[in-house]
C-alpha cells in the first residue's frame, strides 16, 4: 500500500546549444564548462514557451500511466519561469490538457527542489485520502531569465520538462518511504530572480550549501525510512552540475555506478531536472520497480532536500 508513480513523459526542445556554440557568445571555453560542471550541451526553447513542454510531457506521462484525464484529482507544478505572473502554470496546463474542474491546480515556487516539494505534496494529499490521483509536473523555461552576457551563469542552464502521473494504491509495493525537505530562507540572496529580471547566482556559495544539505537531507530521509547507504539501488539527484553531484556521492559512501547523470546533455533545467532524470533512468533500464531510489536537490530559497522511494 502506497504512494506510486504509474507514469513518467517529458518534452526537450529539439534545438541543441553546444559548449562550442556558447564560446561564440560570451568569453567562455568548452574545457571550462566541462571541468566545472560536467555540462555539454543544454536544450533551448526557441518557439515553446513552458505551458507547451508542461503539456507535452504530461500527455506522455498520462499516456505512460494508462490513466483517464478525468480521474486526475490534483495537479502540482514545479517552475521559477512561469508563463504568466498569476495564474499558475498549472491551471494553463489544466486548460490545455481538457482536464475536468474537479482537479485542484496550483504552482509549487522551490526552485531547483521544486519537484522534491510538487511530489512530497501530491504524496501527502493521497496518503491522507483527499485525492486518489496526482499530476505533478516540473517545467522551466530558463533560456527566457538567463542573462545571455553572464558568463557565470548562462552556460549552467537549460530548458524542459518533466512529468509524472501518482497514484495512491492500496496494493503497491511502490511508496515513498521517507521525505525530508527545508528551506533556509535568510540565503535567498545566493540564488534569485527580481520582477522580470536576471537569474543572479551567487554560485560558490550555492555550490557549498548544495554538497551540505543535499548529503544531510539524504542521510535523514535514508535513517527516517530505516535504511542506510548502501541499501539503495538508483540516486536521481537534481542535475546542476557533475562536481555537486560528485561529491554528494562521495559523502554517502554511494559509488557513482548507481548514480544516474545526464547534466551533460541538458545542463540545469532547475525544477524538470529530477524528473526528465527519472524518465530517461527508466528508458535506460537503470529504474526498474521494486528498487530503493533516492532524489535529492537544492535550489533558490535556498530549498533543498531528499526523498526515498521504492519506485
Ligand atoms: O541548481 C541549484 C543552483 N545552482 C547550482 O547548484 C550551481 C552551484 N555552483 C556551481 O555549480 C559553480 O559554483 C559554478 C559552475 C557556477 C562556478 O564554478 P566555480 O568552480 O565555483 O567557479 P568560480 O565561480 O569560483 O569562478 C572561477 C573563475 C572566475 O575567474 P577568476 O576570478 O578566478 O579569475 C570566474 O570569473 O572562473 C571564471 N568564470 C568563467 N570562466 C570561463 C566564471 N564563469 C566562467 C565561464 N567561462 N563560463
Amino acid at each position: 500500500m502506497g504512494t506510486r508513480i504509474e507514469g513518467l513523459g517529458v518534452y526537450l526542445p529539439s534545438e541543441v546549444l553546444t559548449n562550442f556554440d556558447l564560446e561564440k557568445m560570451v568569453d567562455t571555453s568548452d574545457e571550462w564548462i566541462t571541468q566545472r560542471t560536467g555540462i555539454k550541451e543544454r536544450r533551448i526553447a526557441r518557439s515553446e514557451s513552458v505551458v507547451d513542454m508542461a503539456t507535452a510531457a504530461a500527455e506522455e506521462a498520462i499516456r505512460n500511466a494508462g490513466v483517464n484525464k478525468e480521474e486526475i484529482e490534483l495537479v502540482v507544478l514545479a517552475t521559477l519561469s512561469p508563463e504568466l505572473g498569476f495564474p499558475a502554470t498549472a491551471c494553463l496546463v489544466q486548460e490545455r490538457l481538457g482536464l475536468p474542474p474537479s482537479a485542484m491546480a496550483f504552482d509549487v515556487s522551490a526552485a531547483c527542489s521544486g519537484f522534491l516539494y510538487a511530489l512530497d505534496v501530491a504524496d501527502a494529499y493521497l496518503k491522507s485520502g483527499k485525492k486518489k490521483l496526482a499530476l505533478i509536473i516540473g517545467a522551466e523555461k530558463l533560456s527566457s531569465i538567463v542573462d545571455w552576457s553572464d558568463r557565470s551563469t548562462c552556460v549552467l542552464f537549460g530548458d524542459g520538462a518533466g512529468a509524472a502521473v501518482v497514484r495512491f494504491d492500496e496494493n503497491s509495493e511502490s511508496d515513498v518511504l521517507a521525505s525530508k525537505l527545508y528551506a533556509k530562507g535568510s540565503e535567498w540572496r545566493a540564488l534569485y530572480r527580481e520582477n522580470c529580471g536576471y537569474l543572479k547566482m551567487e554560485g560558490r556559495k550555492v555550490f557549498k550549501e548544495a554538497v551540505n544539505g543535499m548529503a544531510q537531507a539524504s542521510l535523514e530521509a535514508l535513517r527516517e525510512a530505516g535504511l542506510r547507504p548502501e541499501d539503495v539501488d538508483l540516486v536521481v539527484p537534481h542535475q546542476a552540475n557533475l562536481r555537486i553531484i560528485k561529491a554528494v556521492a562521495e559523502r554517502l559512501g554511494i559509488p557513482m555506478e548507481k548514480v544516474f547523470v545526464n547534466v551533460d546533455r541538458y545542463g540545469n533545467t532547475s525544477a524538470a531536472s529530477i524528473p526528465i532524470a527519472l524518465y530517461e533512468a527508466l528508458k535506460e533500464g537503470k529504474l526498474r520497480r521494486g528498487m530503493t531510489v533516492l532524489l535529492t536537490a537544492m535550489g533558490g530559497g535556498l530549498t533543498w532536500g531528499a526523498m526515498v522511494l521504492r519506485y
